[in-house]
């Protein structure tokens, strides 16, 4: 089976060609980064507004890849949620017409649950081994969630965090640092290799297996200013400081997500830790959290784990052969929950 998948809960325009929820026959990216990084973050309606144009030449461009015509096209996929309302319409719309004008079926898919999926494009059959239950640490720019899943489709929430998200920390660490957007690969680039300065504190909130990351921020915003390094001086800032700030606020925000993953499957009994979302893309957190887990860790490469529209025609694979579908009035929903939860 054929998924056309679409991708545009934010500032990324993302169509691919999945077969079986598995083979990746193209996955094309339309970055907005360059678009956004003038105003240091995404602009909703900027974003929406180039997810117009984009979407039919990144669509043409996926079937080109994939050698593939829209008559080879067996069902239909968008991510409805959660995300940025105006961009997940035009996603949306798009796949509704698609669908419509090919009658083939159309599914809205939970943008976690594709992070999820993305594993399934990356090792043979994760159901089947390691198997489940897994936990699943899914960090991106809006969510970090714990979740266990216990089978296809079916999520249970462990934790998530109480006020910002791990990949929004990177980010607005990254604009009081002077790094630029997106913050995350940023922090990654000048902390390599450095020795990182004194440790930040770490919100543990006792055994509860949520994340906060705002005391962190907040943390790192008085270091800067006590270093002088924050407002920028008009002499520029020494980027050995900088540096190793950016290491240390990495180290903390990694040492709090290994750890509660770990402790998530450990009290779960999960037979491996799945890691997904734009978060994942981080070097140290995917060696930290191998070095740290008892059992197996999957983790696509990086360019999988930020968002893209083969993650989204892989879940969506999985829920079409169990018989699911959605109308033509499907919905974008900015706040939409774990579906099964
Ligand atoms: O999943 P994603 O591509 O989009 C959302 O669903 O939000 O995640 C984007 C987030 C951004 O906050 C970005 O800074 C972060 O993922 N990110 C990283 C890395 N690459 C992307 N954070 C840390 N290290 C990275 N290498
Ligand atoms: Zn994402």
């Amino acid at each position: 089976m054929l998924v056309l998948g679409i991708e545009t809960s934010c500032d990324e325009m993302a169509v691919a060609l999945v077969e079986d929820g598995c083979r990746l026959r193209s996955n094309v990216i339309a970055s907005q980064v360059e678009l956004h990084a003038r105003y240091g973050g995404v602009v909703p309606e900027v974003a929406s507004r180039q997810h117009i144009l984009q979407l039919v030449p990144a669509q043409e461009r996926a079937l080109a890849q994939a050698g593939a015509s829209l008559a080879d096209v067996d069902a239909v996929a968008a991510t409805h949620g959660p995300g940025l309302v105006g961009s997940l319409m035009v996603g949306v719309n798009a796949a509704k017409a698609i669908a419509y004008s090919l009658e083939v079926p159309l599914i809205g898919v939970h943008h976690l649950e594709g992070h999820v999926y993305a594993a399934w494009l990356a090792y043979p059959d994760p159901a089947r081994d390691p198997g489940f239950p897994m936990v699943c640490l899914i960090a991106s720019g809006g969510h970090t969630d714990l979740v266990l899943m216990e089978g296809h489709g079916l999520y249970r929430v462990l934790g998530r965090t109480r006020d910002d998200a791990a990949g929004e920390a990177f980010d607005k660490a990254a604009r009081v640092l002077g790094l630029g957007f997106p913050g995350g690969p940023a922090i990654q680039r000048v902390s390599a290799g450095v020795q990182p300065g004194p440790p930040f504190p770490r919100a543990w909130l006792e055994d509860s297996l949520d994340f906060s990351f705002s005391g962190l921020k907040t943390a790192l915003l008085h270091r800067a200013q006590g270093q002088g390094l924050y407002p920028p001086p008009p002499e520029g800032v020494s980027e050995e400081q900088v540096a190793s700030i950016a290491a240390a606020f990495q180290e903390s925000l990694v040492d709090v997500m290994s750890t509660k993953a770990v402790e998530a499957a450990d009290r779960h009994g999960a037979r491996a830790i799945l890691l997904g979302g734009g978060v994942a893309a981080n070097t140290l957190l995917r060696e930290r959290v191998r070095r740290q887990s008892p059992v197996p860790v999957l983790v696509p490469e990086p360019s999988l784990c930020t968002d893209n529209g083969a993650m989204v025609a892989a879940a969506a694979y999985f829920r079409l052969r169990r018989g699911e579908r959605h109308a033509l009035d499907l919905d974008v929903y900015p706040s939409l929950p774990m579906p099964g939860s």
